[in-house]
C-alpha cells in the first residue's frame, strides 16, 4: 500500500529549498514513480495559452500538447474533476503515449480557482487506481496547490 502521507511529507520537505513549479513537480514525479508500484508514467501537464503543455515527468516520452477536452487529461481539465479510468481502451479519445498503459488517473490542480495544471499517472494494469489512491493523490494535489509558487 502506498504511504501517501509520507510522499506528501517528502515533497513538502524538498519544496522548502524552492517552491518554484519545475523543481517541485520534478521531485513529485520522481517520488510517485519510485514509490507507486505498477505504474509506467507519472507527471504533470501545465495549462499554457489554451493548451496543456508537457511538464516534469518520469516514464517514456509523452505527447507535448493536449487540447482542452481531448484525452483523459484534457477532459479532466475541461470538466475540472478528478478522472479515474479503469480501462483506457474504453475511454473515447484516450491519447496513448505508451501503448502499455491500461488505466489512468488525472487530477486537476488549481490556483485562484482556475485549473493551472494536471497530475497524470498511468499504469500497465487494468483498474490499478482505487479509492485510496484517489484520496491520497487528492491530498497530494491540495498540498501542491498550496505550496507551489504559481
Ligand atoms: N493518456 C493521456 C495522455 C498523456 S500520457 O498518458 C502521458 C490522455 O489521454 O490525456
Amino acid at each position: 500500500m502506498v504511504d501517501y502521507s509520507l510522499i506528501i511529507k517528502q515533497m513538502e520537505s524538498l519544496a522548502e529549498a524552492s517552491s518554484e513549479c519545475i523543481p517541485v513537480m520534478a521531485n513529485t514525479a520522481a517520488l510517485l514513480f519510485s514509490e507507486m508500484p505498477d505504474i509506467n508514467w507519472a507527471g504533470f501537464y501545465l495549462v499554457k495559452e489554451g493548451f496543456l503543455l508537457l511538464g516534469p515527468f518520469q516514464g517514456k516520452v509523452a505527447c507535448v500538447r493536449i487540447e482542452k477536452g481531448k484525452g483523459v487529461c484534457g477532459t479532466a481539465w475541461e470538466e475540472d474533476r478528478i478522472r479515474v479510468v479503469a480501462d483506457v481502451h474504453a475511454f473515447p479519445g484516450h491519447i496513448a503515449c505508451d501503448s502499455a498503459s491500461r488505466s489512468e488517473i488525472v487530477l486537476p490542480l488549481h490556483n485562484r480557482g482556475e485549473v493551472v495544471a494536471v497530475l497524470d499517472i498511468d499504469s500497465p494494469l487494468l483498474a490499478r487506481f482505487d479509492e485510496r489512491d484517489r484520496e491520497g493523490l487528492a491530498e497530494l494535489s491540495e498540498s501542491l496547490e498550496r505550496i507551489i509558487n504559481w
